[in-house]
């Protein structure tokens, strides 16, 4: 059995988004910056207000899912289609936009500490259109397992030594796992061989094989079918993702990701006329 390698590493830096939120961006800061399919990971993390007080006012998605897992803070989530969500500590909000959404998702806390993740999936070209929907699962749903080389997981998405996350399937079937490590400890597992793999340690740093991987770096693992990692002299806590990839071709602008620069253009005229919301919103009432 061939153990992945650590391929390629992709830094994240300093942006901002929404109404001037504060965060750490790794994949997706470029075009070259993907790992299919996932298309962006956002971190933000902060003790102070003003880095995240003015939220993500509304704004339209299309082509692909964002979700968002929050380990500290409050967040409120709505959308034209009436949905409404309240992302608390620990719980994951996994939206997909398909043909349209327009949402915002404003903080709920005035002081404290704002912490957590937007990761963005990319979704096949045949169900890039498909309605809007979105599923809210708070901490209590998110099981938490012992990892027999020491540490803890959190369950998001996939099954992992036999316990099942409550996100199951969906069209590129990730994984996503939160896991916590002490010093040296390690862990390994299998993942199918043509998945898309790669590690987040947002504390701590990771040796995998001969490399190590910084604490905000993504770290891209190469083919094979078995994952090790092992925690840095601090432990370590990461997230874990995988998926299928699609092997289509990415074309975004801003929140819209689609196929081709027709379907782009196509996009933004929805948008402008009120197309994007109006279609959802009809099928809603259906
Ligand atoms: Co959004």
């Amino acid at each position: 059995m061939t153990t992945r390698k650590l391929q390629r590493i992709i830094e994240s830096v300093p942006a901002a988004d929404g109404a001037g939120v504060k965060l750490r961006r790794s994949l997706g800061r470029a075009n070259d910056l993907r790992v299919d399919p996932f298309l962006m990971l956002d971190e933000f993390s902060s003790e102070n207000p003003d880095d995240y007080v003015a939220g993500f006012p509304a704004h339209p998605h299309r082509g692909f899912e964002t979700v968002t897992y929050l380990l500290d803070g409050h967040m409120l989530h709505e959308d034209h289609l009436g949905n409404r969500g309240d992302l608390k500590s620990g719980g994951v909000q996994w939206m997909t936009a398909g043909r349209g959404i327009i949402h915002s998702e404003m903080p709920q806390q005035e002081r404290g500490r704002m912490r957590g993740f937007q990761l963005w999936i990319n979704l096949p070209a045949k169900q890039k259109m498909k309605p809007a929907g979105y599923r809210d699962i708070p901490a209590s749903e998110i099981p938490v397992i012992d990892l027999p080389g020491g540490g803890r997981a959190k369950v998001i998405a996939g099954t992992l030594n036999g316990t099942a996350g409550p996100v199951q399937g969906g069209s590129t079937e990730p994984l996503y796992w939160d896991i916590e490590l002490k010093a040296e400890e390690s862990f390994a597992t299998t993942i199918p061989q043509s998945y898309s793999v790669f590690a987040y340690p947002f504390e701590g740093s990771l040796e995998i094989g001969e490399r190590t991987l910084k604490t905000h770096d993504a770290g891209v693992l190469g083919s094979g079918e078995r994952i090790e990692l092992r925690a840095g002299g601090d432990g370590a806590r990461l997230l874990l993702l995988a998926a299928r990839p699609l092997r289509e071709p990415v074309v975004q602008y801003g929140p819209f990701v689609m196929n081709t620069r027709e379907e782009i253009e196509q996009a933004i005229r929805d948008y402008q006329s009120g197309e994007l919301t109006r279609a959802a919103a009809e099928r809603a009432i259906q």
